[in-house]
């Protein structure tokens, strides 16, 4: 390593001052146990019309406690909450009620976002709570639900605020869940915080800022958030990039200081071919000469590298859970800049599978990295599937909003397990139609062009272009990756959109 290239990974860690360890990103802790246990805070999980009953507490204590509850109209329906000033003479000063409906039947999503309502309302300053789930009268439902909302309190405490000169303080309370099979729900809740923490750095690679978070410095995040993995990292550096010819993914950082990379991390928990997740990493999307004019259309372009986050949240979730697939992330990573060495719009460049390409549109730069990325995927890996992901167009939020990702797919299989695992996790797909735009991306110089009308499919038929014949699916997330204000299991900030929809993709095809 070249002195230069020591001083510049030096100096990337310290600015970013990156977690030493994942477990970093939250100060809480989580324990679970069958014996009851006293707090401050009891918050008890009550399935509906069920009289509520405390262990310990004396009929006078529960009768004020459902006087209260009526009071507040509390039947324990699903997602209902309320905070109750506690009985006099018992040990916790406030009490919260928490609805699971029919505890049979709610859902993984319905009790995350239980979690996450419980956690914006508990006080940060507690130092200790108790969550009581022996109301719900099957332990291994009760288990199950005890890890989901504890995972939705984890997806929710978490901040981005390592630009803060003084943050808020994050909650440093010990969670004590008291349920009937605490060890059955300490597994369940282990495979969540593997999906957690893959959610998280999702999400720092989001939000990072253009100027800090660029190509190079994503790589060394990576690496770091990597390295007590069992993940094979390739770095594919800018002088590699053109030596391949991956000439698009080469194009779209002519402009910029910071040269373009590729990630790939490969987790082998099983012998099948590999699934490949191929992320856009574009980190800073100015549009290039065809410049985003717009104040509001370039704020907030550092989130184009959210793809690149998902397939790398995804494969280290896989990681720490130990789970039997092969599975490789993989994320071209570029710096869309202007300068006199920019791309400009016209010029034709050479893609790793030899096509020659009319960049029409600069701004249409996260196709030509994907379009290299997905060659790569199959020159490298021979995976039997490519899953593409990526904030790739306006027209998808034109479309679509942000209620949905718009989702394309070339094989059944596939396709029925990216629906479901939409479902599963509320990061829900929508498929549009890819048959039928004959000619879309045709170029009237080159072989193809990397634009087309409709925007949002002739993205992906471009993308398709460059996975071949291997089975394929694509995610277009544009307008997915932030909220502007705490949203259910989401802080306000980066979402990390995408970890939990393709870690529960890969585990349906595994089924
Ligand atoms: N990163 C943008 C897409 C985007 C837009 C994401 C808004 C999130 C919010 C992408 O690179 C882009 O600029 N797409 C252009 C393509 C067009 C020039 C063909 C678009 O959709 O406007
Ligand atoms: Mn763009
Ligand atoms: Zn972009």
């Amino acid at each position: 390593m070249s002195l230069q290239r020591a001083i510049s990974t030096l100096a990337i860690s310290a600015a970013l001052a990156l977690p030493a360890a994942a477990s970093d990103y939250l100060s809480t802790n989580v324990r679970f146990t069958s014996d009851n246990a006293s707090a401050s805070t009891r918050v008890v999980f009550v399935p509906e019309n069920q009289s509520i009953a405390i262990e310990g507490w004396t009929a006078e204590q529960n009768q004020a406690v459902a006087r209260a509850a009526g009071i507040e109209a509390f039947t324990g329906a699903a997602s209902q909450h309320v905070t109750l000033i506690a009985p006099e003479g018992t040990q916790a000063d406030h009490l919260m009620l928490a609805g699971v409906g029919n505890p049979a039947e709610l859902s993984r999503f319905n009790a995350e976002k239980l979690g996450a309502a419980i956690a914006a309302a508990l006080k940060p300053e507690l130092t200790d709570v108790v969550f009581d789930t022996r109301l719900i009268s099957n332990p291994g439902v009760a288990a199950e639900i005890s890890a989901q909302v504890a995972h939705g309190i984890d997806l929710r405490n978490y901040r981005f605020d390592r630009y803060q000169s003084e943050p808020k303080a994050r909650p440093e309370t010990t969670y004590h869940w008291v349920t009937q099979s605490p060890q059955v729900a300490e597994r369940h809740y282990e495979d969540y915080r593997a999906i957690a923490e893959g959610v998280f750095v999702a999400r720092d690679i989001t939000a990072l800022p253009g100027s800090d978070g660029y190509p190079e410095a994503i790589v060394e995040l990576a690496k770091q958030a990597m390295s007590d993995l069992d993940i094979e990292l390739t770095i594919i550096t800018p002088e590699q990039v053109k030596e391949m010819g991956m000439g698009l993914l080469e194009s779209v950082s002519a402009g910029s200081q910071h040269g373009s990379y590729l990630l790939a991390a490969h987790y082998k928990g099983s012998d099948e071919a590999p699934i490949a997740l191929v992320g856009k990493g574009n980190t800073f999307d100015t549009g290039g000469y065809n410049l985003k004019t717009s104040s509001s259309s370039i704020l907030r372009m550092q989130t184009d590298k959210a793809g690149a986050g998902a397939v790398i949240g995804a494969v280290m979730a896989l990681a720490k859970q130990q789970a039997p697939v092969n599975v490789v992330a993989i994320a071209p990573l570029s710096h869309n800049l202007i300068s006199g060495s920019a791309t400009l719009p016209g010029d034709v460049v050479k893609a790793g599978d030899g096509t020659l390409v009319e960049i029409a549109n600069t701004d249409a730069e996260g196709r030509l990295i994907l379009g290299d990325a997905n060659w790569y995927a199959n020159d490298a890996f021979k995976p039997r599937a490519i899953a593409n992901i990526a904030t790739l167009t306006g027209s998808k939020v034109g479309a679509l909003g942000t209620g949905y990702a718009a989702m394309f797919a070339s094989a059944d299989d596939l396709r029925a397990a990216i629906i479901e695992a939409g479902k599963v996790t509320d990061e829900k797909v929508w498929e549009l139609p890819l048959e039928g735009y004959p000619g879309i991306i045709d170029s009237p110089l080159a072989d193809i062009r990397n634009i087309g009308s409709p925007g949002t499919q002739a993205g992906a038929a471009f993308l398709k272009h460059f996975a071949g014949d291997t089975p394929w699916i694509h995610i277009d997330m544009a307008a997915d990756a932030m909220v502007s204000s705490p949203t259910g299991i989401h802080p306000a900030g980066p979402t990390g959109f995408g970890v939990r929809l393709l870690t529960e993709w890969v585990h349906q095809l595994n089924k």
